[in-house]
């Protein structure tokens, strides 16, 4: 634990720190699960595009558990151990893929990514002024959240549009 390092925060319980972390932490690996399989399953046009799309999301999602995880253990604490854990803790719980299509799938994405900005906003909101470290960090997660957000929303835009179009054409 780093003991200068947390004497810096203020005005917040560092085991509420870790409470809220540990939180993000289940979200972020039920993310990057619901990533990895949808990538697997998901079926219909431009699937291509939207595989390339959930592929790269998984890997911030885990790069977004790792700084998550090394946060916790830098404040003393002990990220999960037992994946039976993820789901009592996650904010955000996990959206079961149930129909493939690659609209469908986004749409489910782009839930999920609501529901992560939401989430560090919050964390955001409570940590700020208070333990600035952490508070880089939300922050910088927050941002790829936004982004992740926007790139499911402009991908499921082009293909709803591709869609209507052919529709149009065969009519
Ligand atoms: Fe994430
Ligand atoms: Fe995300």
């Amino acid at each position: 634990m780093a003991v200068r390092g947390n004497s810096i925060i203020k005005g917040i319980e560092v085991s509420e720190v870790i409470t809220l972390l540990n939180k993000a932490y289940a979200d972020e690996w039920l993310a990057y699960y619901q990533y990895f399989i949808e990538a697997k399953v998901i079926k219909g046009i431009m699937k291509d595009a939207a595989i390339a799309e959930l592929d790269q999301h998984a890997t911030d999602e885990l790069r977004h558990a790792n700084l998550i995880a090394e946060r916790i253990l830098q404040l003393g604490g002990t990220p999960l151990l037992n994946p039976k854990e993820w789901f009592t803790h996650t904010n955000c719980g996990y959206e079961e893929p149930k129909n493939f299509d690659v609209v469908a799938i986004l749409e489910d994405s782009i839930k999920g990514e609501q529901c992560a900005i939401t989430t560090y906003a919050n964390i955001a909101d409570i940590v700020k002024d208070k333990d600035i470290v952490t508070y880089d960090i939300v922050s910088q997660i927050l941002a790829d959240e936004v982004e992740h957000e926007e790139d499911l929303q402009a991908l499921h835009d082009d293909i709803s549009d591709f869609i209507s179009s052919i529709k149009q054409n065969i009519s």
